[in-house]
């Protein structure tokens, strides 16, 4: 039988040849053709995963599956009649018929005028498989297997003694500052360049945040402007109680001089890693670096629980504490006691079951992102007045988003604003940088140290940047529409 690009599968096919098949070419879908040669339905990864959920075994052949929708059209209809019959149909793929009734040939959709997104969730069929096996195992035991099991594996992720499954990494970062008892009026060092949830969490507290600007190498917390606050703070026979330190867009700060300048003073470091999971900081995981590690699954993270988060640490009794506190610090005692007041911040069962199904796939969206973030460097990287994040040499960064500075002067004039309003008319989502916490009206007032005397590094990278589309699942075909609206924005 003709395999039209692979996009063929005969029914007598079983169903983990259907998986390799897809999973190796990366279609999404295929057609299943019946004896005669006649298309029967369009399979999706889902759709053998079902199956395989619902108790058929690997060597099942693909004829078993229920029948599903097609979309079919006559050798001799227009090209549109394909695509209207995908589109009503939601279906990804149309077989074209000959006058016998079998394919003649394959036809993709054409997914050219659809929008693509900034960051989407990528939860496909694995992990909707191994949620549902988590799902199922709630039914026998519902006393939080996934929850204990996400925990552990998140541990053994990054190299620590202890995880604890919470609702957000906002919750994560809260419970970080209560551990370290930040207390009304304490100073509490945050990188500036950064997205508020970094810093809110002191606010929680009380605490008076310090902003720190980023240096050039990693745009993450710079150890000159740190030990600058440090001194000032000092000057006024102060010093901060806690520093949080964000990894921003997948790559690791350069700890080993924050950790120093921290170490000399008595003040602990929290690793804000909601989005460096997957990264790595001279050899050691991201997030496993501080007093306390810090990450996100939320939807737009490079794994997700469609929204949670994880405090981390090699100090098992803090973390015990921190559970305690989580679950509203409630006294180990028959009634509902309390003698200090805690937060309902646990994660849940049923998304503790997804997470373990992500977090399996980590090592492979790190790949992915930075295949995404390879694509673009290699289509885009020789560009004058065009630069992407830096990639330090301490670390090898998850390439969360794959983000860039545009220099005006050397772009013909073309700043990032020009750039997003061309991608936006093209259907494509991009974001500014990240804007700095010391310009944000609501922290109007407070302190904040440059990298430099007269130098602030994440003041540029906000005037210059942008976050382009990241996505585990995009395709050759979308990234090649992203690029060439760059370039021909930039006339290149
Ligand atoms: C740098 C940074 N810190 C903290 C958070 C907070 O994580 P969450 O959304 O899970 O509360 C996020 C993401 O949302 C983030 O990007």
């Amino acid at each position: 039988m003709p395999q039209f690009d692979g996009l063929t599968i005969p029914s007598v096919a079983t169903l983990q040849e259907a998986l390799r098949r897809m999973l190796a070419s990366g279609e999404e879908a295929l057609i299943l053709v019946g004896e005669d040669g006649e298309p029967l339905r369009e399979i999706t990864e889902r759709a053998v995963r079902r199956m395989r959920i619902a108790g058929f075994s690997d060597e099942t052949p693909l004829s078993a599956l229920p029948p599903g929708a097609l979309a079919r059209v006559g050798a001799a209809e227009p090209p549109e009649a394909a695509q209207k019959a995908m589109a009503a149909a939601n279906l990804r793929l149309a077989a074209v018929v000959d006058a016998r009734g079998r394919v003649a040939s394959v036809v993709r959709r054409d997914r050219r005028d659809e929008p693509i997104l900034l960051s989407p969730p990528h939860v496909g069929g694995e992990e909707e498989e191994l949620a549902l096996h988590a799902f199922d195992t709630n039914w026998i035991a519902p006393l939080g297997p996934n929850v204990e099991r996400f925990e552990k594996d998140i541990a053994a992720s990054l190299g620590v003694k202890a995880a604890l499954a919470l609702s957000s990494g906002s919750a994560a970062l809260h419970l970080s500052m209560a551990l370290l008892g930040v207390k009304p009026g304490d100073l509490v060092f945050c990188s500036s360049f950064t997205f508020i949830a970094s810093v809110a969490p002191a606010l929680y507290q009380w605490a008076e945040p310090v902003f720190i600007d980023s240096e050039p190498d990693s745009w993450n917390m710079s150890p000159a402007a740190l030990e600058r606050a440090f001194a000032a703070a000092a000057r006024e026979g102060r010093k901060p109680r806690a520093v949080i330190v964000a990894n921003l867009y997948g790559q690791s700060a350069d700890y080993d001089p924050i950790l120093e300048i921290c170490a000399a003073h008595g003040v602990p470091v929290v690793e804000d890693a909601a989005e460096s999971l997957g990264a790595d900081y001279k050899g050691r995981r991201s997030g496993s670096i501080g007093a306390f590690g810090v990450v996100s699954f939320n939807g737009n993270k490079i794994i997700t629980t469609s929204g949670g988060g994880a405090l981390v640490s090699d100090d098992v009794e803090a973390i015990a504490r921190a559970r305690f506190l989580s679950t509203q610090a409630r006294d180990p005692a028959p009634h509902y006691q309390h003698s200090v007041y805690g937060y309902n911040y646990r994660m849940s069962n049923i998304l503790a079951g997804v997470g373990v199904g992500q977090l399996r796939l980590l090592e492979r969206r790190v790949e992915q992102r930075r295949r995404v973030f390879a694509f673009y460097e290699a289509a885009l990287g020789g560009l004058d007045g065009l630069s992407f994040m830096p990639e330090a040499p301490f670390g090898r960064s998850n390439r969360w988003l794959s983000t860039m500075t545009l220099d005006p002067r050397r772009t013909g004039g073309v700043a990032a604003a020009d750039l997003m309003a061309a991608l936006t008319a093209a259907k494509i989502e991009s974001r500014p940088l990240w804007k700095p916490m010391h310009r944000q009206p609501v922290f109007e007032g407070r302190g904040y140290f440059g990298h430099g005397d007269n130098e602030s590094v994440c003041d540029g990278l906000f005037e210059q940047g942008l976050c382009l589309p990241s996505g585990t699942a995009l395709t050759e075909a979308q990234l090649e529409r992203v690029v060439d609206v760059i370039r021909k924005t930039l006339r290149r």
